[in-house]
């Protein structure tokens, strides 16, 4: 028996030698994208998220500086896509983020932009979301979010006569409904896509097959304004063994017979399981695989190889059909699926990712950033619309740097304040520039259209308006200015809104015996509030760190009159000293009632008023004299201490997640004001 074994075993050998096809180490991929109807698509979108500032600023991200922080250039990114692109038409990529594709494309040839816009146009790569960044949903203003985006839809359509038609919001954290009828269906976009929801709403939603939705964001606009809505099954990367940067570590496709370790069958099964297992979380029978996550594809070719050999081998197999989409294809695909799908209202706020984790901390993170964004985003309204009045001219200043700043402000790791200082910084610093522009043009706009409204008769003077951008610690040195020997000082106030407002105007003033008056000459009743010491010595302190010099003239009074405004205009007072018998602005008297301790403010109009304490400024009783209401109220200021995530858990409180260290029993009886 033994004897009889070795040869037929050399014979099987020799055989199965024989039968092993001589593969060239050439295979040509048939990647044909295609739709098959009755089997389960698998819609391979190749992305790359990239933060337009995060750990690093946004101009790091893009030319690879700082890579000690992270590995991180988009200048690669971009440059591998395009090329890997031209070497193959079926190949497909989303790109997401203007302010990089904008940085990058100022530095391309006028051959290479020729080859671009034919990819563009082919649909080989596609513009989605399209808005400088991919802004926050829970802190910014929406005006800022319509600005961001509108600015990327204008370059998009200015270089490549193009809209987008999908939201790509894949990693803020959580989602407004706002987003979904304002900046989704409002907007023209045909879907939306993103990732982070609560988790035991992710749980419910892939029991359920409620993952894909449409979502009615607005009760007043209700079915006009819905928007196909798909919320991802896990994360924005790949399912797992599908990541393809040059250090990731899933096992590649090795086809080559001639090298060890061939495993198409393996990985075509890994393929098919992964598929057969989203499909099972997935109305109709269209998937989408995520195929990249945060700034990959520096790289690209290494995803495209992979991805050219599964959907070869895939669809060799024929148990499910892989091909290259985009986001828009496939939401194509969905449209025409004729699939009922459930209805979302509402927002998806507050964002857990997992037990007492809730991303609820970065609704207050960085507030002097945040109230900065606010306060140049209501400059820039005004601003624009001076700068629409006057004219644009090509030499003058303008807003453009100070829109691109605050564009880029309105980022998921911008306004939200989840950025590293030093990004942050880099931020406020872009205002900041933004802002001295459009200073320079809202004065020469002011000017010109005061000037005009003096009339065609008489002789223009150039007035010189002066801002006061530091009013926030009571600095504004034209206001200061004593006003004697018949010096007056012209305020203008401009509304950027389109309905007419009253509002309290404050400014510092050096004088007593003040007179305002209208733009009639009518003289308006206005107060004199005593600056406080204390407001004072940050005054000081701030002056000498913003502006390295001693407030040199000497502040004594708020000067406090009510100014009325029409929409998109302005309106002009005048501050001159008073006459020795005239009227004048009146001392406010709050401060001899601080005085007594049990002394009271009370503030409210008719019949409604609410009483504070003089000294303290808290709130004790609300008052409603017509019906005889008087309830009492307490206020009191209180804090929750973080979880310092030293101990077995290790989620600290921080920027994004306010956790706090313990449970804070709210009693029922327990009034919170
Ligand atoms: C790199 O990042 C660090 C913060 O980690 C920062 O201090 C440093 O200034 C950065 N370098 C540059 C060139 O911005
Ligand atoms: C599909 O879902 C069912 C029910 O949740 C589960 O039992 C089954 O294992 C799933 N199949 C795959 C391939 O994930
Ligand atoms: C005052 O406003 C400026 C910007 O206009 C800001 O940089 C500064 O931090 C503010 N100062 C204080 C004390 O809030
Ligand atoms: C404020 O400071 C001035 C001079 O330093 C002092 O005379 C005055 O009493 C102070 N006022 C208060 C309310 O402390
Ligand atoms: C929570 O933090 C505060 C302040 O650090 C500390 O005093 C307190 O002991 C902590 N409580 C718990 C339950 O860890």
């Amino acid at each position: 028996m033994a004897i009889a074994t070795v040869p037929l075993t050399l014979a099987l050998l020799l055989l199965a030698l024989c039968l092993l096809p001589a593969q060239p180490a050439y295979i040509a991929y048939n990647t044909t994208p295609s739709i098959v109807p009755g089997k389960i698509n698998v819609h391979l979108v190749p992305h790359s998220h990239d933060d337009v500032g995060w750990l690093k600023t946004v101009d790091q991200y893009y030319v690879g500086a700082n890579n000690s922080i992270r590995g991180a250039c988009v200048q690669n990114v971009l440059d591998s896509v395009i090329s890997a692109l031209l070497d193959d038409k079926n190949r497909k990529f989303i790109y997401v983020e203007v302010a990089f594709f904008q940085r990058w494309w100022r530095q391309q040839s006028d051959a290479m932009k020729i080859k671009v816009k034919e990819l563009v146009d082919s649909g080989q790569l596609e513009f989605i979301n399209g808005g400088m960044c991919m802004h926050d949903e829970a802190t910014p203003h929406y005006i800022d979010l319509i600005d961001q985006t509108t600015l990327g839809h204008q370059f998009i359509k200015k270089e490549f006569g193009q809209i987008p038609r999908v939201g790509w919001q894949i990693d803020p954290f959580g989602h407004s409904a706002v987003q979904a009828y304002l900046l989704g269906a409002e907007l023209g976009f045909d879907s939306l896509f993103f990732a982070r929801i609560d988790y035991q709403d992710r749980a419910k939603r892939l029991k359920d097959k409620t993952l894909e939705v449409i979502w009615r964001g607005s009760k007043s606009l209700g079915s006009s304004s819905q928007i196909f809505t798909g919320i991802f099954p896990r994360h924005y990367d790949p399912p797992d063994g599908f990541v393809f940067e040059i250090n990731d570590v899933s096992p590649p496709v090795q086809d080559d017979v001639l090298l060890f370790d061939y495993n198409v069958q393996e990985r075509v099964d890994d393929f098919v399981a992964a598929a057969l297992a989203q499909a099972n979380v997935t109305r109709t029978n269209h998937i989408m695989w995520l195929m990249g996550t945060d700034f990959r594809y520096q790289y690209a070719n290494s995803w495209f190889r992979q991805m050219d050999k599964f959907i070869h081998y895939v669809n060799q197999d024929g148990r499910v059909h892989a091909l290259y989409s985009t986001p828009t294809i496939y939401t194509d695909a969905k449209y025409t699926a004729n699939e009922e799908w459930p209805l979302k209202f509402d927002d998806f706020f507050p964002y857990a990712d997992h037990p007492n984790a809730y991303w609820t901390g970065y609704f207050t993170s960085r507030p002097a950033f945040k109230g900065y964004v606010r306060a140049m985003s209501a400059y820039f309204l005004a601003a624009r619309q001076l700068e629409f009045f006057k004219g644009r001219t090509s030499s003058g200043p303008n807003t453009d740097a100070l829109a691109d700043a605050l564009a880029i402000a309105q980022h998921h790791d911008a306004v939200s304040g989840t950025q590293r200082q030093h990004v942050a910084a880099d931020y406020a610093l872009r205002i900041s520039i933004g802002y001295l522009e459009a200073e320079k043009l809202v004065a020469s706009s002011l000017s010109f259209l005061a000037d005009s409204k003096v009339g065609m008769g008489e002789k223009k003077s150039t007035t010189n308006f002066q801002q006061c951008p530091l009013l926030n610690i009571s600095h504004c040195p034209p206001s200061e200015a004593a006003l004697q020997n018949g010096k007056r000082l012209v305020i203008v106030i401009y509304n950027p809104l389109g309905w007419q407002r009253n509002n309290v105007v404050r400014i510092p003033v050096s004088d007593e015996n003040l007179i305002v008056q209208d733009s009639g000459g009518k003289i308006i009743d206005s107060q004199l509030l005593p600056v406080s010491n204390a407001t004072l010595k940050l005054r000081s302190f701030y002056t000498k760190a913003y502006l390295g010099a001693s407030p040199t003239e000497s502040v004594k009074y708020w000067l406090v009159f009510s100014a009325s405004v029409p929409s998109l205009g302005f309106s002009t007072y005048t501050v001159s000293a008073a006459t020795q018998t005239g009227p004048h602005s009146f001392m406010s008297t709050v401060s001899s009632s601080r005085e007594s301790p049990d002394a009271t403010i009370e503030v409210g109009q008719g019949s409604l008023k609410l009483v504070y304490t003089a000294d303290a400024g808290k709130l004790t009783q609300y008052v409603n004299t017509r019906n005889q209401v008087r309830a009492n109220a307490e206020q009191s200021y209180s804090y929750y201490s973080g979880n310092d995530g030293t101990d077995k858990d290790p989620q600290a409180s921080g920027a994004y997640v306010f956790r706090p260290n313990m449970t804070y029993p709210i009693k029922s009886d327990q009034k919170f004001i």
